[in-house]
């Protein structure tokens, strides 16, 4: 599974990726809005299997692929995924992030438009929602390019009402995105 862009190459993970991906959860700016438990070292290895076993499901339910970039898609700048399991049928959570180093590029712009082209279309999804930190300003601004629209503001975790934070849920449907 393969989606290019302009600048970009999404693809699947692989064993090799786990060295970039520590360092990119390493970073205190990435793991800000990180509850206490996440992106720890055993926990990125044990995402990168997950990744490898949702690839292998059939009928695949979830899509987590890394973002790489340049000709040979050689440096790993982040990951964006598509979500359809334990959700209602044509539904689907996004979930985008970005190396910080990669950041004011419009990476994600690119990657998350490619991701929603294919959700919208080879998935045949109806809605895709998104979820975020209320404090998360910049994922925020990034959702709005992409179109999704504000639907409510929930409680969250206890870790983000400790912050003053809630948790954003944002929705795209497929008009909407259709007929931009
Ligand atoms: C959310 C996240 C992916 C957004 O990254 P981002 O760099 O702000 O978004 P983009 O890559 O689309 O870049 C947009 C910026 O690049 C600028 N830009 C520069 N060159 C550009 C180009 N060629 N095309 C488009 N935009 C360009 C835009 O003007 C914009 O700048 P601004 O932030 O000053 O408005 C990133 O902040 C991140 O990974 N955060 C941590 C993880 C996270 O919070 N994930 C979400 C959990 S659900």
């Amino acid at each position: 599974m393969r989606i290019t862009t302009a600048r970009l190459l999404l693809r699947e993970y692989e064993p090799g990726d786990l060295t970039a991906l520590l360092a990119c959860h390493a970073d205190p700016r990435a793991r800000e809005f990180y509850g206490p438990e996440e992106a720890q070292p055993d926990q990125v290895r044990e995402l990168l299997r997950t990744f490898e076993t949702w690839a292998s499901e059939r009928p695949r339910r979830n899509y987590q692929l890394a973002i790489a970039l340049g000709a040979d898609a050689a440096a790993l700048v982040g990951s964006a995924g598509l979500r359809q399991a334990g959700l209602q049928a044509g539904t689907a959570d996004l979930g985008l992030e970005l190396a910080p180093g990669w950041w004011g590029r419009g990476f994600a712009t690119e990657a998350g438009s490619a991701l929603l082209n294919f959700g919208f279309g080879r998935l045949g999804l109806d809605t895709i929602r998104g979820l975020t930190i209320s404090a998360n300003t910049r994922v925020a601004a990034l959702v709005r390019r992409l179109r999704f629209e504000h639907v409510a503001e929930h409680p969250g975790a206890a870790w983000m009402s400790e912050r003053g934070w809630t948790e954003t849920e944002w929705r795209l449907t497929r008009e909407r995105w259709t007929f931009r």
